[in-house]
């Protein structure tokens, strides 16, 4: 057992304030994703999803990496083989906590994107406002995010990890979106132990070798110092 691919979601940031998307009070129960998530939602108006997106990237930079974020950060420290982070989410917890090799599939709050020039800079303010692109000027920064339709990104990196895995393990996440709901399979038929560590049984628990089922807080440290005392 040397390489280990970690697959996280919402879930793993719940415990740091963060909302996740489709548990109760979740942010698809108070937002729709048609209306903020998706390429045709921002042509129709961009000032609702920039206002959407606003929101949450100066939401995200007033929360702390929890007990999940860190222990993960160790295991990448101390692992004897390798680790990959590829994560669902657009916040930087992963990185806060001390993680380095961490792929972010569906963006990252903390990046606009200029659509004129394709440039991204690190971008902790708004974009409500039209601010110019720091390259070109053109004022056409959006967040880069991955919306609904659109293909995420470094899958050609995380199938190169899926196929060299011999351990995949999936954190907080409910297996609701594609491609990385099918991660799992991909990497049992490749031959990969598969585990999943959750608040609940998921959408796609059934795929997994095992299913744990606990608050991430407890359960990634409890396996960490499993893999580190292996
Ligand atoms: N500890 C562990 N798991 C938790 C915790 C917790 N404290 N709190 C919630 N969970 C689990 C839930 O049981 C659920 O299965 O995390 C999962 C969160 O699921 P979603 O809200 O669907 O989030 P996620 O799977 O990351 O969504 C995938 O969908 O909306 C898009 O692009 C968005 O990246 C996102 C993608």
């Amino acid at each position: 057992m040397r390489n280990i691919v970690v697959l996280t979601g919402a879930g793993i940031s719940a415990e740091s304030g963060i909302d996740t998307f489709r548990d109760g009070g979740g942010l698809w129960e108070r937002h729709r994703v048609e209306d903020v998530a998706t390429p045709e939602a921002f042509a129709r108006d961009p000032e609702l999803v920039q206002r959407f997106y606003d929101m949450r990237r100066a939401a995200v930079q007033t929360k702390q990496p929890n007990a999940a974020h860190h222990a993960l950060a160790r295991l990448e420290a101390e692992w004897r083989g390798e680790l990959l982070i590829v994560t669902q989410n657009v916040d930087d917890l992963h990185e806060r906590a001390g993680a380095s090799r961490v792929l972010h599939m569906h963006g990252t709050h903390l990046n606009a994107w200029c659509t004129a020039c394709d440039a991204r800079h690190r971008w902790t303010g708004t974009l409500i406002d039209k601010p110019p692109c720091p390259d070109c000027g053109e004022a056409s920064l959006r967040p880069d995010v991955v919306w609904f339709g659109e293909m995420p990104y470094e899958m050609e990196r995380i199938y190169a990890a899926l196929r060299g895995a011999d351990l995949f393990v999936a954190i907080g996440t409910s297996g609701a979106v594609y491609p990385a709901a099918g991660f799992v399979q991909d990497a049992s038929q490749l031959g990969a132990r598969t585990l999943e560590l959750n608040l609940a049984r998921s959408q796609g628990s059934h795929w997994f070798d095992e299913s744990r089922q606990g608050p991430a807080t407890q359960l990634v440290p409890q396996w960490v110092e499993e893999m580190l005392a292996g």
